[in-house]
């Protein structure tokens, strides 16, 4: 279910290579590390050149896209709605969000943001991407045409939402391979809203550490999935013409669809692996099709067994949840959650599914009808919060997120 830890990664450059203008060229390894270190009073080991701290790795704030969403996955990401205060204006909608770009650059380029209460949590940005979304509540107060889309999806069976964690006015996720970084980031971020908007709900995800597996690993899922092997490839025009919105103020930004999303891992427990394999239709071994061998194989749902059943069943998630239609795909970029276990349980676990797609209801919502019809995972897993937001484009220097709607 998300997006594959490889792809063509937005160009990340090291914080070294940022603090020396871009380039080490010219400059011996040993010089650079030496005013990195003299720029950096915390550190108190020298990095050897040739293995680079991965708590160093920038990811570009500017851009015509926002980071966070073609970037390969970070290992933590935090998703917080925020409710907008009643009497907050189009004016200070913009005050806001010049302040929350300017949060979101500093901290994302390895510097403390204006006023940073523990400066030196800033200094390791480990990939730090800070995403801004914006809920029906906030175009409508900014007197912008929000897109059809731009509402709370249609109701499905399968769901039991749960209103703690449902919509929002503007959404942030927080996304770095260290978790420190995520909570000083997100922190400093609050602090700079909390004149404007209240909290609504907070979503905390993870994926494999930084480190623990090769680089191009495909996620999995607690359920032990390989997840996320058919999305398309940031880098591609494929991928562009998936998730990149050519709408006005939308262009060069998306759509967005939170769902968290319970998975019965103590149900799930109880059914034999073969039966954990046709749920989906995929080894769990390689994630390959049941048809083939290897992660990446396409599969044959015409091949059968040898007594005649189709050996990807039909019902199973893959195939219910591929479509006939190109035009709809979307973008999964999902997280892991796992909470304290209640009462007899010994789990409290899913994943907050996320996907990006330029026409929620051109792309996704086919998609999440099919599998409300019918899809063998629905078993094992309940929506229980549901949120939808426009994502707009990235800024230039000196801009900010949210500009094209709000200048
Ligand atoms: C907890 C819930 C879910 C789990 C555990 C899950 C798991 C998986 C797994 C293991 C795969 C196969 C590998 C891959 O291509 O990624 C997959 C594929 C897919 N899933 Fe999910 N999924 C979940 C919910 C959803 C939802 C809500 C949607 C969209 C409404 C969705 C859409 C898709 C799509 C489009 C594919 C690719 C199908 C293809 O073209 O082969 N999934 N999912």
């Amino acid at each position: 279910m998300a997006a594959p830890e490889s792809g063509a990664r937005r160009s990340g450059s090291t914080r070294r290579q940022f603090l020396l203008g871009g380039t080490v060229a010219g400059v011996g390894a040993a010089a650079a590390i030496g005013i990195d270190l003299a720029l950096t009073p915390s550190i108190t080991t020298v990095a050897s050149p040739s293995a680079p701290l991965n708590g160093d790795e920038i990811v570009p704030f500017h851009g015509a896209h926002q980071a966070g969403i073609d970037t390969d996955a970070q290992a933590h990401g935090t998703f917080i709605a925020l409710d907008l205060h009643d009497d907050v204006d189009r004016d200070q909608l913009r005050r806001l969000m010049r302040v929350l770009s300017d949060d979101a650059e500093r901290l994302t380029q390895g510097r403390a943001a204006l006023a940073d209460s523990e400066p030196e949590l800033a200094l390791t940005p480990a990939r730090l991407t800070v995403t801004f979304a914006f809920g029906p509540g906030f175009v409508s107060r900014a007197g912008g045409q929000a897109p059809a889309w731009l509402q709370p999806l249609p109701a499905f069976g399968v769901d039991q939402l749960r209103d703690e964690f449902n919509d929002g006015d503007l959404l942030l996720q927080i996304a770095a391979d260290d978790p420190v970084t995520v909570a000083h980031a997100t922190r400093m971020l609050l602090k700079d809203a909390r004149s404007f908007a209240d909290v609504r709900w907070t979503q905390q995800g993870f994926r494999r550490a930084y480190g623990s597996v090769a680089p191009g690993t495909t996620m999995r899922n607690l359920f032990g999935q390989v997840d996320g092997t058919t999305n398309p490839r940031p880098g591609t025009t494929h991928f562009d013409d998936v998730v990149w919105s050519s709408d006005g103020w939308l262009a060069g930004g998306t759509g967005m669809v939170v769902r968290r999303i319970h998975m019965n891992l103590d149900k799930w427990d109880k059914l034999d692996r073969p039966g954990r394999e046709q749920s989906v239709g995929r080894s769990l071994t390689s994630g390959a099709p049941l048809t083939g061998t290897a992660e990446h194989d396409e599969p044959d749902f015409a091949a059968k067994t040898t007594i005649g059943f189709p050996v990807i069943p039909e019902f199973s998630h893959m195939r219910r949840a591929r479509p006939d239609d190109e035009t709809q795909r979307i973008f999964r970029r999902a997280y892991n959650y796992d909470e304290r276990p209640i009462g007899t349980e010994v789990s409290d676990s899913g994943l907050i599914f996320v996907s990006f797609q330029a026409d929620i209801d051109a792309q996704f919502t086919p998609i999440q009808r099919r599998l409300d019809e019918l899809d063998l995972l629905n078993e094992w897993t309940t929506p229980i919060g549901s949120a939808v937001f426009a994502v707009p484009p990235g800024c230039s220097p000196g801009g900010y997120i949210g500009e094209t709607l709000l200048a």
